[in-house]
């Protein structure tokens, strides 16, 4: 598979995992019964595996690795919050006001996450 093709699927996959976490957070947030739906359930895990899989070819392919390369180490940490963020904002045992701000912090913190792919840069300021 080419470079360019494997780019495409992941940002295909980045646009995707943002949108569901987005609709997720809100639908969870409102206590709507979309989240209990089978499709809710899978769709976003399949897309994230994409994601990640992608990453990783990209990675590969390109030569440059975490914890080697600042930015890629970046993206790594920044995708572990992300994916506690996440947690958090889903989670149904937390306050709804906890969740609402762990919500908006995994969105600045995916925002991070896309500046630092495209500047390359640990600190994309
Ligand atoms: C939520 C997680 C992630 C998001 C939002 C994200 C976002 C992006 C975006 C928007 C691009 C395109 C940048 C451009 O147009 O130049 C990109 C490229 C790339 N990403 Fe990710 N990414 C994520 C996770 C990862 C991870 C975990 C890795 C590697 C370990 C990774 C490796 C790469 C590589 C190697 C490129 C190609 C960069 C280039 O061509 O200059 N990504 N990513």
């Amino acid at each position: 598979m080419t470079f360019q093709l494997l780019k495409t699927l992941h940002i295909v996959c980045v646009a995707g995992s943002y949108g569901l976490f987005f609709l997720r957070g809100v639908w969870s947030l409102t206590d709507s019964t979309i989240m209990l739906k089978r499709w809710v359930r899978i769709v976003p895990h399949v897309v994230d595996t994409l994601l990640l899989i992608s990453a990783a070819g990209l990675a590969y392919m390109l030569g440059q690795y975490p914890f080697v390369d600042a930015w890629l180490t970046a993206k790594i940490i920044g995708l572990l919050l992300y994916i506690g963020l996440g947690f958090a904002a889903l989670r149904k045992g937390l306050k709804n006001s906890t969740r609402l701000l762990a919500w908006l912090a995994a969105q600045a913190t995916f925002a991070y996450i896309v500046l630092v792919a495209i500047t390359r840069n640990p600190l994309p300021w």
